[in-house]
């Protein structure tokens, strides 16, 4: 089914006391304000829990790591998930914690391979805790009580660096968010970079950007502010965009948002710019370097195009050879998935960089080798051979679309079908028709 609203899963505070004494009261809490905020932001919440995290693993496009009282490491294969795949994760309080404690344990594992983190963790609890207790907590309400009427007195400034993200969300280098927490941490490890603090020297907010990844830690509560530009930004960085269904029938509206990302092709003399959407980009580089490292001269022809460049090449088509031509090798403006920055047009090179045309045994022998492992990094042949009627387009060997998901991208190139059948078939209904 493809998704107009992104899933963001919620991991559970635990009520580890049940404090009721009631054994009836389930162990797993979930806080509203996280849900409601997600739902206002226009995606849909669904609460995590720890038996068979890997269903919850696939259906998710992002995750909140909210406050509680305990660093439930079973959840850290959702760290894992957002390292893997670029899905967004936003740590609130402990959730910013937790995402701290597990770079910290995965740097001390450098030196140890073997052992597992659950090991390690236990080991270094003792002699190298991540977090400290807070000296002087009351300096800045590090800890308040928890009534409502004080979230307000709980407010204390964070500044943000200006290079980062939350800087770039709240569009401002000092932001007031209510503070509530005991424990601080004690050491950062390399890989996060602290984007935050407060003017006591607390630590208050922390991302890992690398590899196109977003994971962020902040540690003032944003879910109980009226703003909800955190949650925005959660919703926006789903990989939800990938499975937008660009044809004939379906242009690109407006509310189609896509971030570009400079690229340049290893050859100098391509026919178009290799900018291409920003989650695409370590998923190509892969793809690529793998093409590469098996014998064949690969890399992007003509990626992004702005919709001008697209209605000029189509205009220039119909100039040529006519319009019937013209719209069986180049979509009309506003309807190709060049302007999404989805989609790559591969050429093939020889050693010294010429040209190999697409008829040629060695280009049949490389186009072959990208059918084969294409899905692998999350892409599709976007029009193949003996689908015209259905994509509408001429075979185009050199065409490929990144859909993000591999298991689906394995399932369409296995059972040889193009992007219209696996919707139909999926009953998918992409809301973007007919523009
Ligand atoms: N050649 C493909 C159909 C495009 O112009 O997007
Ligand atoms: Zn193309």
């Amino acid at each position: 089914m493809i998704k107009n609203k992104p899933v963001i899963g919620i991991i559970p505070t635990y009520n580890i006391t049940n404090e009721e004494n009631d054994p009836y009261m389930d162990q797993a809490k979930f806080v509203t304000m996280y849900s409601k905020k997600i739902r206002e932001s226009g995606g849909i919440p669904i609460g995590l829990l720890e038996q068979n995290l890997e269903e919850y693993i696939d259906i998710c496009d992002g995750y909140v790591w909210p406050g509680g009282i305990q660093i439930l490491r079973t959840f850290y294969p959702i760290i894992e998930d957002c390292i893997k795949k670029q899905k967004p994760l936003l740590g609130i309080c402990l959730g910013m914690q937790a995402i701290t404690t597990y770079f910290n344990l995965l740097e001390d594992r450098e030196d140890s391979l073997e052992q597992d983190l659950e090991t390690i963790y236990k080991e270094n609890k003792e002699k190298n805790p991540y977090l400290v207790k807070i000296e002087n907590p009351d300096m800045h309400f590090h800890i308040v009580t928890k009534e409502k009427e004080s979230i307000e007195s709980a407010c204390h400034d964070v500044i943000f660096k200006k290079e980062s993200t939350f800087y770039n969300i709240f569009e401002s280098e000092c932001f007031s968010i209510p503070s509530m927490h005991s424990f601080t941490l004690a050491r950062i490890p390399n890989v996060l970079k602290i984007v935050g603090k407060s003017t006591d020297d607390i630590v208050e907010a922390v991302e890992y950007t690398e590899n196109n990844c977003f994971i962020l830690g902040i540690q003032g509560h944003l879910e109980l502010l009226e703003d909800k530009r955190i949650f925005e930004w959660l919703i926006k960085r789903c990989n939800i965009k990938y499975q937008i269904l660009v044809n004939k029938q379906y242009g690109l509206k407006e509310e189609n948002d896509f971030e570009i990302k400079q690229y340049t092709s290893l050859y100098p003399n391509c026919i178009h710019d290799g900018n291409m959407e920003i989650g695409v980009f370590p998923s190509w580089i892969a793809f690529r370097d793998y093409v590469r490292e098996n014998g064949y001269f690969i890399d992007v022809e003509s990626a992004f195009r702005e919709t001008e460049l697209q209605k000029r090449l189509y205009e220039e088509n119909i100039q040529k050879y006519g319009i019937e031509h013209a719209n069986i090798f180049v979509a009309r403006p506003r309807h190709s998935e060049h302007e999404t920055g989805l989609a790559i047009d591969v050429t093939m090179r020889t050693k010294d960089e010429k040209w190999v045309i697409e008829f040629d045994p060695e280009f049949l022998e490389c186009q072959q080798f990208l059918k084969e492992n294409c899905s692998r990094f999350g892409f599709i042949l976007r029009y193949p051979e003996h689908k015209e009627e259905i994509t509408g387009y001429h075979y185009e060997p050199w065409h490929f679309r990144y859909i993000g998901n591999k298991k689906v991208a394995e399932y369409i190139m296995k059972n040889n079908l193009c992007l219209e059948e696996y919707y139909e078939k999926e009953k998918i209904f992409a809301k973007n028709k007919n523009l």
